[in-house]
């Protein structure tokens, strides 16, 4: 359903995005994750044909966003980051406005302005003034006006950005209802986000693609690569030494507690542990030991572990 090949965006001086390549298949929920300015919006925004790239390609059903963008908008619904609403319009006006704009006739607006409305929720705001509605339904607005060419394919950027939690939960229902019958891109800097609604990742930061992965598959690689913690009453250099030498430990990092105790935070080979050998080298030093297990990875590791800025 998406294919981008190589995509480049510069701005003046500065590249947002790098050389990025991915493909969403029909059907799929895909999240596309990064920190803030890692280069989602621009990339959607080249996806969706309205910011042209530095370099490379993207086809969307097929059709070249750009050569063929008519035909590739057509495919889209996009949402962007700023939903731009005519506040001075009333909800049903604005749909049906929006619908002619994007080419349906009377009869076909008509009937899917009715369609989204109940879609999202609307009907009982569809005569009020878009100014005065509350920023949980001016977010099914947008939606609303994504939906109502009945596009295959949602890009949503980042639709659930300043909703409180009620409204981030309906939101996400909605989304979760339509990717039913859509293929859905949606971009977000929020982690759970993705863990509850999508079935791939795609992490991006500082413009580069960091990994791409079911959210499973993400964390269950990072549990592979191992992490130990463990709080020992040792000199905190001693310690650290002794597990260093102990095999397939990669990497000790030690912190003295306010209490006077040492925690070891200590990286093994992927699919080795250490735990034992740490228990024993703590007996062998009469070290008294309070904790000792394996870390248990989360999305969140992966995506700091892979945004990490050192
Ligand atoms: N119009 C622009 N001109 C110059 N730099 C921009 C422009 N738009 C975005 N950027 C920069 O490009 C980078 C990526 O921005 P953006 O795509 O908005 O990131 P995200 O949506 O992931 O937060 C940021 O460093 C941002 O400052
Ligand atoms: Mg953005």
């Amino acid at each position: 359903m998406i294919e981008v090949h190589q995509l480049t965006k510069r701005y003046a001086r500065h590249t947002a995005v790098r050389d990025i390549s991915f493909s969403v298949e029909r059907g799929e929920i895909v999240g596309f994750l990064g920190p803030n300015g890692a280069g989602k919006t621009t990339t959607l925004r080249m996806l969706t044909g309205y910011l042209p790239p530095t370099s490379g390609s993207a086809r969307i059903a097929g059709f070249d966003i750009f050569r063929q963008s008519i035909e590739a908008r057509r495919k889209i619904g996009y949402m962007p980051e700023n939903v731009p609403l005519y506040e001075d319009m009333r909800v049903r006006e604005y749909l049906k406005f929006r619908a002619q704009l994007k080419g349906l006739d009377r009869s076909a607006t008509r009937r899917r302005v009715g369609t989204v409305l109940e879609t999202c929720g609307l009907e009982s705001v569809r005569r009020k003034m878009i100014k005065t509605l509350s920023k949980g339904f001016r977010q099914r607005v947008g939606l609303a006006d994504a939906l109502v060419h009945d596009p295959e394919l949602l890009i949503l950027d980042e639709p659930t950005n300043g909703l409180d939690p009620n409204q981030i939960r309906q939101i996400r229902d909605l989304i979760r209802q339509l990717a039913d019958s859509h293929t859905v891109l949606i971009s977000t800097h929020i982690l759970h986000e993705v863990e509850m609604t999508c079935g791939r990742v795609i992490i991006i930061d500082n413009g580069k693609i960091k990994a791409t992965d079911t959210p499973a598959n993400l964390t269950q690689q990072m549990r592979a690569a191992g992490r130990i913690q463990c709080e020992i009453h040792a000199p905190a250099d001693a310690a650290a030494s002794a597990i260093h030498d102990l095999e397939h430990v990669k990497k000790v990092a030690p912190e003295t507690l306010d209490d006077g105790w040492t925690r070891l935070t200590v990286w093994v080979d992927s699919g080795t542990d250490a735990r034992e050998r740490i228990a024993r080298l703590a007996a062998q030093h009469d070290w008294p030991l309070r904790a000792l297990f394996r870390h248990v990875a989360t999305l969140e590791d992966v995506f700091v572990e892979l945004t990490r800025k050192d």
